[in-house]
Order: C-alpha cells, then structure tokens, then sequence
C-alpha cells in the first residue's frame, strides 16, 4: 500500500484537536479572514499566517501589533496600532488594521490561508529556533521517535525551514542554555511521546500513514507547541547532522520496511 500524505495543515490540525492529550500543544488556529484577524490581534500581539497547503516555509508571513508612539492618546482612541507584517526577507509597516488585511489579502489571493497564535520561539545566536522530531511505524508496526533536530532561522527571516536558509542543529547545543542535562532528557522523552501520539491520533483519520515529522516551536516557558505535522518528512538532516550514525541507520531501516524509498512514484497525496 502506498504511503498516506496528507497536504492540508487545516485538516491534520482538527484531527488533533479531538484528542485531549494533543490539543494543549497546538496554537490556536483558524481560517484565515477578516474577523479572524481582528479577533486573534485581540488577544495574541504576534500571530503567523500561513498557506494551508505550504511547504519549505513558502508563503509565511508574521504579524506583529505595536503600540503607535506617534498617536496622541485621546479619550476615543487611549492607543493606536500599527502593524508590522514580515514575509521573504522585508518588512512591510501598516498604519491599520483594515491596511493590513488588504494587504494580506493581495499577497494570498484566493488560496486558503491560516492564521495562528504566534509563538515566541526560544533564540539561539539571537535567531529563532524550532525542533523538528520524526517519528516512524517500525518493522514490528509500533510507532516510534527516531530522530530530533534543531532548526535555527537564518537573518532576517521569520520561518526556520532549510530551504529558507535555516541551519541544522543537535538539540543539546541549542538547549544547553535553557535546561540542565537532566531536564533535557525529560523534555526529549516528552517530545518523543508527543511524536508517538500525534502520529497515533492522525493513523485514526488517516490509515496508511506511515512517518511524520512534528515542527515543534518552545517558548519561554519552555512549554512545546505544534507548528505543524507533515506527512512526507525530509530524512537527509538525520544522516547529514547527527552524529551518531546508529540513528540514521535506524531511521534508514524503518523507512525501507514500510517503503520509502520503493513507493515514492505511487504515494498518495490527498486532503
Ligand atoms: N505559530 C507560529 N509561531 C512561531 N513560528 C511559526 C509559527 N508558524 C510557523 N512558524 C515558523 O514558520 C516555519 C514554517 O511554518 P510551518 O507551519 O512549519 O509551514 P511549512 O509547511 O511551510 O514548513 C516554522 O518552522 C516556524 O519557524
Ligand atoms: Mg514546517
């Protein structure tokens, strides 16, 4: 049977909204549209737009709502806004929020887009990083977490992703800054357990679904959050930035057992 991908991040989100265990690690998120806007810049200052059906951190653009220095306060309007928008590698200054919609409506036309509490990533080298775990159905049809990466955004972007010129790293060195060697442990078993049950919740919906990869986003709280699960992970950082070749060995087994490298022609892709 050929390997289950599924391209819709707005599909896979609610599939793991209904399970209890899954649902505090995902951002609040919603179709992108006007009131969604409105209503997510109430209570979240930073919040990411994104293309339902993306991929490389193509499309991405985050908003960030900041109080306007030059507006007098008034008994009608105590504060005014101004909005900053990045995407690619500029930055656009937006004197409202009617500005800001139409302008993000002229860069997404009339594909779906989301919108998602933003969320403020940890730094390494004074750059936003992300983790990326993959976790695979083993030879014996247990789902297992066979590989964590750190992702550090290049200059000037806002999204990690390599194609976006984000570099690869081991998890402990952009950690080691944040936790002991010990919490990182409990934190990477956490992150494995995570990756265990997402894949889990998702086989539900979708059978035939045979290795993820979670984008996982920590704040300052240490807390982890969902950015997104993709059904067709990238393998090469496992054997290009790990060390230990046991993991991508091990990585490399699973994904022949279930037909990575044999079934790429018939694959799937569907939602
Ligand atoms: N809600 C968010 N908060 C903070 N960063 C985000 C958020 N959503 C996306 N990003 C950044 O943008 C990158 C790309 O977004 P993602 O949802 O993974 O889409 P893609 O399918 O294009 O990789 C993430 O790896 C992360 O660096
Ligand atoms: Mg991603």
């Amino acid at each position: 049977m050929a390997i289950r991908r599924v391209s819709s991040k707005w599909k896979k989100t609610n599939v793991l909204l209904r399970n209890e265990d899954i649902s505090s690690y995902i951002p609040l998120t919603y179709i992108y549209s006007w009131d969604a806007l409105e209503s997510m810049l109430k209570v979240y200052p930073m919040v990411y737009i994104k293309p339902d059906q993306g991929t490389y951190g193509n499309g991405v653009m985050r908003v960030e709502q900041l109080p306007d220095q030059d507006h007098v306060p008034s008994e009608e309007i105590p504060i005014k806004y101004k909005y900053l928008l990045f995407h690619d590698m500029t930055v656009e200054i937006l004197p409202s929020l009617e500005e800001l919609h139409t302008y993000i409506t002229s860069r997404i036309h009339q594909q779906t887009y989301l919108i998602q509490q933003g969320i403020v990533s940890l730094q390494y080298n004074n750059r936003a990083f992300d983790l990326r775990v993959l976790t695979q159905k083993s030879p014996n049809h247990r789902w297992a977490s066979t590989g964590m990466i750190g992702r550090v955004a290049a200059p000037n972007k806002v999204v990690t992703n390599h194609h976006n010129g984000g570099s690869v790293h081991m998890i402990d060195i952009l950690l080691s800054n944040y936790m002991d060697r010990m919490d990182l442990f409990k934190f990477e078993r956490l992150l494995h357990s995570l990756g265990t049950k997402v894949a889990a919740q998702l086989e539900k919906k979708y059978p035939g679904i045979k290795e993820i990869g979670l984008d996982v986003a920590i704040d300052s709280d240490l807390k982890p959050w969902i950015l997104e699960v993709n059904t067709l992970p990238a393998l090469f950082p496992f054997k290009q930035f790990i060390p230990d070749k046991h993991v991508y060995k091990r990585i490399h087994r699973y994904a022949l057992s279930y037909g990575r490298f044999s079934s790429k022609k018939k694959a799937s892709k569907q939602a």
